[in-house]
């Protein structure tokens, strides 16, 4: 990644910009094949909005209730995914974990087809945003930039995944589909045992309160950091900065009802 400009890190597929290391095209061009099965576990957040902290709840939600040990080795999100991945995706059994930071417009055809529960995560922009900058200066594979020039592009959504305003507007006009849940970041952490209660519900799995607290102490923001050098590797600091919420803008939010 060294050797790339910083410009090159991103480029464009069917009109959104992706990190070319991490989504090559040849990766994003298996998405339109992916089956969805009704029993999927979906997981959709814009980056940065608390996606691996979610990762890290929903794999421990499953794993408690399905007794299943959840060793794929898929990585948690399906723009990663590459031919080989298809292979382990086709014959994973269920319920697979899925995740994505896509826009619904772009995902795969069989998921609108299949409707599989999908969870989505929602953060206000302004924390997200902050948190995104950071991230880009901090991830070899994204560009790194200043905060002015950062903040022009994700306000234009010239930024890896696409807008967030057009991501946040999109999944929250599904937020009354049976099989969708929109939850948020600040709701997660003003109250992680509530929101696992929920998703789990959700889910259908009913857990333990002393499941769901377990869940919730290996899921707090200290305990993830700890843990990120083994989930993350020498990413983990990256991945687990700072894990506040710094601005109260969200209420203000008109697409949040
Ligand atoms: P900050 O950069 O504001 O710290 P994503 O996983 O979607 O990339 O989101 C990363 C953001 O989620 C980072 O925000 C990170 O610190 C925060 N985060 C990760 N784990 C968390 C946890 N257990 N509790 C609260 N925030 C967490």
């Amino acid at each position: 990644a060294k050797a790339m400009s910083e410009e090159d890190k991103l480029y464009r597929f069917n009109g959104v910009l992706y990190p070319i290391l991490m989504c090559p095209e040849e990766h994003l061009k298996c998405l339109v094949d992916i089956k969805a099965r009704e029993d999927d576990i979906m997981l959709v957040a814009y980056p940065k909005c608390g996606f691996n902290w979610m990762v890290g709840v929903m794999k421990k939600i499953i794993a408690e209730a399905t007794q299943m040990k959840n060793e794929s080795k898929m990585p948690p999100l399906m723009e990663f995914f590459g031919p080989e991945v298809m292979k382990v995706l086709t014959s994973s059994p269920s319920p697979r974990f899925l995740g994505t930071h896509l826009h619904p417009d772009n995902m795969p055809p069989s998921f609108i087809q299949k409707k599989p529960k999908t969870v989505v995560v929602f953060r206000n922009p302004k924390d997200t945003l902050v948190s995104f900058y950071h991230f880009c200066n901090n991830n070899p594979v994204l560009p790194s930039t200043s905060w002015e020039s950062f903040f022009s592009k994700f306000m234009k959504g010239d930024v890896a995944w696409g807008s967030y305003f057009d991501h946040a507007s999109a999944w929250n006009k599904k937020m009354d589909d049976p099989n969708v849940m929109v939850v948020t970041y600040e709701e997660l952490k003003q109250d992680l045992s509530k929101g696992i209660r929920q998703i789990s519900s959700f889910l259908g799995f009913s857990l333990t309160d002393a499941q769901v607290q377990q869940i919730a102490e290996a899921s707090t923001f200290k305990a993830m950091k700890e843990s990120s050098a083994n989930s993350h590797g020498n990413m983990g600091n990256v991945f687990f900065r700072k894990g506040v919420q710094a601005s109260n803008h969200f209420k203000n939010i008109e697409f949040i009802q």
